[in-house]
């Protein structure tokens, strides 16, 4: 059975071609890094209007590297919550014009769920139930997955997301968009050591909530000093922005790592599935890795590829298949809305 998945929920344009027993055949991503890197942040309208222009090509593109055609196709599955609304909705109308085009299952994919099944497909094999932790530019939260489509919420940030201070910092820092990976490379040469930024709820053992607004402005009055906003006048020197950064992501790092290991503890689990674009970063990796062996926990996160927006992971729609769960025609985009 071959799968066509669709991801446009934020600002990447991706398609790709599955198979029910999660074989790759075809994988397409265009970046729209380019044309937000000016803005130093997605453009929502920006985004929607470069996935209008994608969206057929990439279907293409992705059909072509699985030397298939449309009428090879047996269902087509699309991301359809959360995200940006006019992001949703392109891949939604196409998702939807293809099953009816070509009268085949429309099935729907939640981006969230989707992100942990990337560490399934990574895999090879069964990880539910497990707790799952999703660190993204949009979310950084923590689960209870029972299955691959149920999970139950343990807890979140209360403001911003770990991608989006890592973002903000990077561009106060004056490195370039998307600033989490250029941070991240930056901080190798950085003491994490030489600033002590604070840890926000990490010792409060009763929640598994994070909290990542009070970190960044510890990073900016530390950089700049209240009230000031040209960070481009600070001309900090290159040992400077290598141990702010350093700095930064440790306590980023502390916080994602101090939860996920709670969050194992109160559930009584030893899988630990961990994904979405800050799962890229190379220390959280490392101190994930460190604290698996030290602690004995099974842990699973995707290679780079799969932990960034992508729509690979769209191989969910096997599950939903599995279950019978196949969409009408009027199916809605959700935004903000995190369903189980
Ligand atoms: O999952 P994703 O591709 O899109 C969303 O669903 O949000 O995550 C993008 C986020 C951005 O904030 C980006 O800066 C961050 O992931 N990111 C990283 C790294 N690679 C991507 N953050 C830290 N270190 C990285 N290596
Ligand atoms: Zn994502």
């Amino acid at each position: 059975m071959n799968i066509l998945t669709l991801e446009t929920t934020c600002d990447e344009t991706a398609a790709a071609v599955v198979t029910d027993e999660l074989a790759v055949l075809g994988s397409v991503v265009a970046s729209q890094d380019a044309l937000h890197q000016r803005f130093g942040g997605v453009v929502p309208e920006i985004a929607s209007r470069a996935h209008v222009e994608r969206i057929l090509p990439v279907v293409d593109e992705a059909l072509r590297r699985a030397n298939l055609q449309l009428a090879d196709l047996d269902a087509v599955a699309v991301a359809n919550m959360p995200g940006l609304a006019g992001s949703l909705i392109v891949g939604l109308v196409a998702a939807k014009t293809l099953a009816l085009a070509l009268d085949i299952p429309l099935v729907a994919v939640n981006h969230l769920q989707a992100h942990i099944y990337a560490c399934r497909i990574a895999a090879g094999r069964d990880i539910f139930p497990c707790v799952g932790l999703i660190v993204s530019g949009g979310h950084t939260s923590l689960y209870r997955c029972r299955t691959a489509i149920d999970f139950e919420l343990l807890g979140g940030t209360i403001d911003d997301a770990a991608g989006e201070a890592f973002d903000k910092v990077a561009s106060m820092l004056g490195l370039p968009f998307p600033g989490g990976p250029a941070l991240g490379r930056v901080a190798e040469k950085g003491n994490p050591r030489a600033y002590s930024f604070p840890r926000s709820l990490l010792h409060d053992d009763d929640r598994l909530d994070f909290s990542f607004s009070g970190l960044k402005t510890a990073v900016r009055y530390e950089i700049a000093g209240p009230g000031r906003t040209d960070f481009k006048a600070l001309a900090l020197d290159e040992q400077t922005v290598a141990d702010v950064a350093a700095s930064f992501q440790e306590a980023v790092v502390d916080c994602l790592v101090g939860k996920a290991l709670l969050a194992l503890k109160k559930q009584r689990m030893n899988i630990l599935c961990v994904a979405g674009g800050v799962a890229a970063n190379r220390r959280l990796r490392t101190r994930l890795e460190e604290e698996a062996q030290r602690r004995r926990f099974e842990l699973h996160v995707p290679p780079i590829a799969l932990c960034t927006d992508n729509a690979v992971m769209g191989a969910i729609a096997v599950e939903r298949l599995k279950a019978g769960l196949i969409e009408e025609l009027d199916l809605d985009a959700y935004p903000g809305l995190i369903r189980g």
